[in-house]
């Protein structure tokens, strides 16, 4: 799968991106509400998780790069998650701090939606986020998503934020 948007492409990962993705996820500020900043070995079995994930489920979490200079800046994608005993199609994605505050997340994450409506067997989306993580839950409000439930998801408390099929021209969002 490939998308592209007005700024970015998004491909799949290839070990290669390991460099240039340990920018995004060795990130202390990046990764605060992942377990821990991830190291090189980390970022790299990162990566082949989600080559197994496009292999198993056919979506993962995919390489996200900026149009104009080429570079891997980030990653967003589409996740197939086990929520409360059902199988459900989570949007994700982590930005690298030099480009936060430019809506490139929210474009990002819209493309993935509008692709996985079209292209998946599923009527709803969600985004697992912390509550205290504002910032997410801004890029999944932007992308038409609202608080679902609250689950203890690996022993924390977050929001199920969640859209379902046909809600989405509904978002008012212009990028
Ligand atoms: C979550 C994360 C990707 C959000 O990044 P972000 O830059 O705030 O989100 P966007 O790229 O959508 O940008 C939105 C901001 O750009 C502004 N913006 C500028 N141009 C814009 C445009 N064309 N379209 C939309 N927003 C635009 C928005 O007003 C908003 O600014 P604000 O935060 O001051 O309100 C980032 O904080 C991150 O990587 N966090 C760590 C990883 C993480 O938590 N991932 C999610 C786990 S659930």
């Amino acid at each position: 799968m490939i998308l592209e948007t007005n700024r970015l492409i998004l491909r799949k990962f290839s070990p290669r991106d390991a460099e240039a993705l340990a920018l995004v996820l060795s990130d202390h500020e990046t990764m605060k509400y992942d377990p821990a900043p991830l190291d090189r070995a980390g970022v790299e079995q990162w990566i082949d998780r989600n080559l197994r994930h496009y292999a198993d489920d056919g979506v993962g979490l995919f390489a996200m790069d900026l149009k104009t200079t080429g570079q891997l800046i980030g990653d967003c994608g589409i996740i197939r998650q086990h929520v409360e005993n059902e199988f459900l199609y989570e949007i994700g994605y982590h930005l690298r701090r030099d480009h936060w505050g430019q809506g490139l997340a929210t474009e990002a994450a819209t493309a993935c939606r509008d692709w996985a409506f079209a292209n998946l067997k599923t009527d709803r989306l969600i985004s697992l986020i912390r509550p205290e993580n504002l910032p997410s839950r801004q890029v999944a409000e932007r992308n038409g998503m609202v608080v679902w439930k609250e689950i203890n998801w690996r022993g924390l408390r977050h929001y199920v934020y969640a859209i379902n099929r046909g809600r989405e021209s509904q978002s008012s969002q212009v990028l």
